[in-house]
C-alpha cells in the first residue's frame, strides 16, 4: 500500500499541453494508487480566464483516453483549483499565496509546496524570484521543478541557474529529464548491481564500444517553432542522451543514494574527453530529413514555422568519449534523429573478444531496449536471446510518446514528492554536458551544412555510417 503524501501542487501552465497530457494523468494514477489522497491539492495556474469548474472539466478530459471510472476522476478533480495569472504580475502572485495558504488549511497539507514550471523557459527566472519575494515559500518542504530545455548554451544555462539559486537552493531545484524516469533507464544501476558478473565486464578491456540510439519515427509534426530554436543537439543529445550515457557509464556507486549517484556520475562527465573544434567535423555529423522514397512526406523545410533554408538539424550523431580508467579507449557512438523508420530507444552494448577469457562468447552484444519495448536481448554468436516486454500502446499522432512518458511522470514524481534527487540532474553535470554541447554547436554554426542530407524513413545521413566505419564497427541497429 502506497505511503499518502501531502503537498500543495502549484502548476504554472496549468493550462497547457504538458501539463493536461502528463502531468494529471500522472497525478491521477497517483491518486489512484492511495499515494495522493486527502492531503493534496493542484493549483493551476495560466493567464486564461477559466473557472474552477471548467479548469476540473480539462483535467477529467485528458484522463477520458485511459479511464472510465468516473467517480474516481470526480473525487480527483475535486482537489483541482484554478488561479487566473501572468507570470509577470506581482499581486497575482499574492493571491496564488492566499489561495494556497486556504489549501493548505483545507488539505492539511503540511505546508508542503512543489512549485511546477510548465511553462515557456523564458519565464522560468521570473516566476522563481516572485515565488521568493512575494512569500510563496513556506515552513514546510518547497520544490521546484523544472522542464526542459534547461538554457541553450553554457551561458545561458549559468545566466538561468544563477536566476533560480537567488530563490531556492541546489537541493530544492528538481531538473527533470524523463528519460532518467523510463522504467528500463531506472532498471540499469540494479541490472548491474544484480549481476555482478556483468558489472565486471563492463569497461574498456572488455567492451569494444557502447551505442545509445534515441531514434523517432515522425518528424517535427507542429512544434517546427520550437524546433527551429533547438535542434536535435540541444534537443536530445544534450540532456536525455548525455543522462543516459551517465547511467551506463558510470562507477558503481558504494551505496545507491542521490548524493552517492551524483558524485559518481558529476566525476564521469568531469572526464568527458575534451573536443577541439577541428575534431568535431571527424566525430559529429549532422542531418536533415527530406521526402520519403515516394515523396509523400513533407521534408523539414516544408514543415509549419519552419524556415525554408532552415540549417536546423533534425538528426545529430557522435563519437564521445572518456579520459578514465574505466573507458579511455571506449567509443560510444550516439545518435538521434527524426524520420527514422520506427520509434527506437535502446543501448547496444559490443563486447570484444577478450570475455571470451571469461567464458563469454567474443563479440556478445548486450541491448537494452528503452522504449516503445522495454527489456533486453543478448545476442550471441547470431543467435537472439531476448526478454523483452512488447509495448502494445498505440501511439498518438505525436512526437512525444504517450504511455511511457507518462509512466516515466508518474515515476519521476514520485521522487519529487519523496525528496529522492538520484533521477533529477543537477547542475554541475548540466555544465560539463553544455561545455561539452557548446563546442559542436559552435563549429556547426559557423559551416554551412548541405541539406537536406536524408529521405525519411531511412536511418540518417551516409555519414553517421561512415562515422563507425572509419573505427572498424557498425551501428548495431540499422
Ligand atoms: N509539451 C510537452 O510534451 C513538453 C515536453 C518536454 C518539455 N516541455 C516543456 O514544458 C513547458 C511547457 O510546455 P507546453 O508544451 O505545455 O506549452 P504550452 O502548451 O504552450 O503551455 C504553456 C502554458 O503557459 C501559460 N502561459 C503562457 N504565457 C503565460 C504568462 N505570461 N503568464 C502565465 N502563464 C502563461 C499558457 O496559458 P495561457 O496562454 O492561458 O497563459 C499555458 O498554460 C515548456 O518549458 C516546454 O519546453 C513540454
Amino acid at each position: 500500500m502506497a505511503t499518502e503524501k501531502s503537498a500543495v501542487f502549484i502548476i504554472f501552465g496549468g493550462s497547457g499541453d504538458l501539463a493536461h497530457r502528463k502531468l494529471y494523468p500522472a497525478l491521477y494514477r497517483l491518486f489512484k494508487a492511495g499515494m495522493l489522497k486527502d492531503h493534496f491539492a493542484v493549483i493551476g495556474t495560466a493567464r486564461r480566464p477559466w473557472s474552477n469548474e471548467y479548469f476540473r472539466q480539462t483535467v477529467i478530459t485528458s484522463l477520458e483516453d485511459f479511464d472510465d471510472d468516473k467517480r474516481m476522476m470526480e473525487n480527483f478533480a475535486m482537489h483541482f483549483y484554478y488561479q487566473s495569472h501572468d507570470v509577470n504580475d506581482s499581486d497575482h502572485y499574492i493571491a496564488l499565496k492566499q489561495l494556497a495558504s486556504k489549501l493548505d488549511d483545507r488539505f492539511d497539507t503540511e505546508h508542503n509546496r512543489v512549485y511546477y514550471m510548465a511553462i515557456a523557459p523564458r519565464f522560468f527566472g521570473t516566476v522563481a524570484a516572485h515565488i521568493k519575494s512575494e512569500g510563496l515559500k513556506t515552513d514546510g518542504y518547497n520544490r521546484l521543478v523544472i522542464e526542459k530545455p534547461f538554457g541553450r548554451d553554457l551561458n545561458s544555462a549559468c545566466d538561468l541557474n544563477d536566476a533560480l539559486s537567488k530563490a531556492f537552493t541546489e537541493e530544492e531545484i528538481y531538473r527533470i529529464d524523463h528519460y532518467l524516469g523510463k522504467k528500463m533507464v531506472q532498471e540499469i544501476p540494479n541490472l548491474r548491481k544484480k549481476n555482478p558478473k556483468f558489472d565486471e565486464i563492463l569497461n574498456n578491456k572488455y567492451v569494444s564500444n557502447i551505442q545509445v540510439t534515441l531514434g523517432e519515427s515522425l518528424g517535427v509534426e507542429d512544434r517546427g517553432g520550437y524546433y527551429e530554436t533547438a535542434g536535435a543537439l540541444r534537443d536530445m543529445v544534450q540532456n536525455h542522451i548525455m543522462q543516459i550515457l551517465g547511467v551506463v557509464a558510470m562507477d558503481e556507486p558504494d551505496v545507491m543514494d542521490a548524493k552517492s549517484i551524483h558524485d559518481i556520475k558529476e566525476k564521469l562527465f568531469a572526464s568527458l574527453k575534451d573536443l577541439t573544434p577541428d575534431e568535431v567535423s571527424k566525430k559529429f555529423v549532422r542531418g536533415q530529413y527530406d521526402t520519403d522514397e515516394m515523396g509523400k512526406l513533407n521534408p523539414y523545410r516544408k514543415e509549419d514555422k519552419v524556415e525554408e533554408d532552415s540549417n536546423i538539424e533534425t538528426f545529430a550523431a557522435g563519437k564521445i568519449e572518456f579520459d578514465n580508467e574505466r573507458w579511455s579507449n571506449v567509443p560510444f557512438y550516439v545518435r538521434s534523429g527524426k524520420r527514422m523508420p520506427k520509434k527506437s530507444s535502446r543501448i547496444d552494448i559490443v563486447f570484444n573478444e577478450k570475455v571470451a577469457d571469461l567464458g563469454i562468447r567474443a563479440n556478445t552484444i548486450v541491448t537494452l531496449f528503452i522504449e516503445p519495448d522495454e527489456g533486453s536481448s543478448i545476442l550471441i554468436n547470431g543467435i537472439d536471446y531476448r526478454e523483452v516486454k512488447q509495448n502494445l500502446i498505440k501511439y498518438p499522432e505525436d512526437p512525444e510518446i504517450f504511455d511511457n512518458a507518462r509512466e516515466a511522470y508518474e515515476s519521476l514524481i514520485i521522487d519529487i514528492l519523496a525528496g529522492d534527487k538520484a533521477n533529477f540532474t543537477l547542475w554541475e553535470e548540466l555544465k560539463s554536458t553544455w561545455k561539452y554541447i557548446d563546442v559542436i554547436r559552435k563549429q556547426w554554426d559557423e559551416e554551412s551544412p548541405k541539406f537536406p542530407n536524408y529521405l525519411s524513413n531511412t536511418m540518417g545521413p551516409d555519414t553517421a555510417d561512415t562515422l563507425l566505419e572509419k573505427d572498424g564497427n557498425s551501428w548495431i541497429w540499422n
